[in-house]
């Protein structure tokens, strides 16, 4: 694996490999490999081309600055992760130098900072927005592998493909759950072991009650259900049909997207913000 942290180097491999007629399998990331990266990467795999991972912690994307000073750095573990997985290039930009002349004062479609995790973190997905449409611009990838997890973030990122680089083709690859079925996500790893059974059975039950609320009656307003205690503080849970939702994030082509309901869920647990979601598709014929 080649490990590259200057935009001029960068650009002079771009610039071999695409000469090589080789296509590129972009893996964005801010490090902290957990499984979940690596079924992404793994997927990439499948695709006939050269895989570049990045590693790149964005502030622009944090609404928190305690969130954006503890987010884990294991950055000597990430690389022998990536290695085992042979990985061709590992792309760590410095960070003055990929910042310098970004723009993140975008005005994305309504969705993306009123709905769900856009209208709890403020400009966060204008940050999302400009770092993923630098690093495309540079890379000039073929392929782009994202996590079903970040469900709002895969529809960004199609408003990015869609509006400024219709080639590119995004691969969205399922959740990966650990053994207490918490989705995977860096911010686990500052959950207590004792308590991620707890953490995982308010999440689970949260899901549950609302999903049986609604499949009852018909309502999206879990408010009331919500847990309220001293572990948890739910900040959404929310069910929305998908086509909708990305008609909502700007998105034009949908007839690709499945038109299955979603249940979307944030919440804090020990002060620590945990998201999921998860598509109803099994409870259509219900
Ligand atoms: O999903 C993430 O880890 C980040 O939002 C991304 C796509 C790497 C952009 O910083």
């Amino acid at each position: 694996m080649i490990i590259v942290k200057s935009l001029s180097e960068i650009r002079n491999k771009i610039i071999e490999i695409k000469s090589n007629h080789k296509k590129i399998s972009l893996i964005p990331t801010m490090g902290n490999i957990h499984d979940g990266h690596l079924s992404l990467i793994r997927d990439a795999q499948n695709y006939d081309s050269i895989r570049i991972v990045t590693i790149f912690v964005n502030p622009l994307q944090f609404d928190n600055l305690n969130d954006l000073k503890n987010y884990p750095n294991t950055l000597e573990d990430d690389i022998s992760f990536l290695q085992k997985e042979k990985v061709d290039y590992l792309y760590i930009p410095i960070r003055d130098e990929i910042l310098s002349d970004i723009d993140n004062s975008k005005q994305l479609p309504w969705g993306f900072n009123n709905m769900l995790c856009g209208k709890m973190r403020t400009n966060h997905f204008n940050g999302v927005f400009a770092i993923v449409k630098k690093f495309f611009e540079i890379i000039e990838p073929t392929y782009v592998f994202f996590g079903e997890k970040d469900y709002q973030q895969t529809i960004l990122i199609k408003y990015i493909i869609e509006n400024y680089f219709d080639k590119i083709k995004m691969i969205v690859c399922p959740t990966i759950r650990n053994s207490y079925q918490l989705a995977l996500s860096s911010r686990n790893s500052r959950i207590s072991k004792i308590s991620l059974s707890e953490t995982s059975a308010i999440i689970q039950a949260l899901k549950k009650t609302c999903i049986d609320y609604y499949l009852t009656t018909g309502l999206k307003d879990f408010k009331k259900l919500y847990l309220l205690n001293d572990v948890c503080r739910t900040q959404y849970v929310e069910i929305h049909d998908e086509r909708l939702l990305h008609q909502k994030h700007g998105i034009k082509k949908i007839s690709d997207i499945t038109n299955n309901r979603r249940i979307f869920i944030a919440t804090y647990i020990e002060n620590i913000r945990l998201i999921d979601n998860q598509s109803l598709e099994e409870y259509d014929n219900l």
